[in-house]
């Protein structure tokens, strides 16, 4: 899948709709009132920050997609967000940019990381002690119908949520909780199927 040729036009009123009910969802369940600095890991354009931007701090959107992050830059430049940057990172090589930070995000984009599970390993190391991760992401799906008309697609078909709550746990994090967000509808092969968004939230213990 090349982000880099679908960034230009990512942003579109059903992704901006779904990112505000993530953040809603992330409002609730997290205290944000200190205004945390953030991370988000795969931010493409920066949808799922940019939903919270009353309510953090200092903020790095990460992605591997040079063009996905000059739109981000562009946004970042254009609605003067004082504090926040955009880096070129691939989660799959290297450690993450920056940090600590007290919140990490991440909307729909683990799915698309070759190791999901040392991914949350480095989310782990880059936060402050008490510091959250907050992951938005699909549930598995064994047909793999989501990505079916995407040929080069080479990710994960969503993730099992007891699989993902004990990868967390065994990264060291506690007080992991997974819910339901939103359902993301989708044609697939000319019927209209929904698949769940869940949030699953967690702390690095302080
Ligand atoms: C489906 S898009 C989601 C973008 C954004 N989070 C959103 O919700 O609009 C997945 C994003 O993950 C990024 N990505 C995929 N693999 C990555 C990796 N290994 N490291 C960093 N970013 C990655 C892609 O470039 C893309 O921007």
């Amino acid at each position: 899948m090349c982000f880099d040729d679908r960034a230009a036009t990512w942003d579109d009123p059903d992704k901006v709709a779904r990112s505000a009910e993530v953040a809603d969802a992330i409002r609730r369940r997290l205290d944000l009132t200190a205004r945390p600095r953030t991370l988000e890991i795969g931010a493409g354009t920066g949808l799922l920050s940019r939903a919270l931007r009353a309510d953090l701090g200092p903020t790095t959107l990460a992605d591997s997609s040079p063009g996905m992050l000059a739109v981000a830059a562009q946004v970042i430049a254009e609605e003067h967000l004082d504090g926040w940057t955009t880096a070129l990172a691939d989660a799959d090589d290297a450690s993450l940019p920056g940090g600590p930070y007290e919140l990490v995000l991440s909307q729909l984009a683990l799915h698309h990381m070759e190791h999901p599970r040392a991914v949350i390993g480095r989310i782990h190391a880059v936060l402050a002690p008490g510091g959250h991760l907050a992951v938005a992401d699909l549930d598995h799906d064994p047909e793999g119908a989501f990505h079916r008309a995407h040929g080069d697609f080479h990710g994960h078909h969503g993730f099992d949520r007891d699989h993902l709550a004990r990868w967390l746990a065994e990264a060291g994090f506690t007080d992991v909780f997974v819910e339901t967000v939103t359902m993301l509808t989708k044609e697939v092969e000319g019927e209209a199927r929904a698949f769940p968004l869940f949030l699953a939230t967690a702390r690095r213990p302080a």
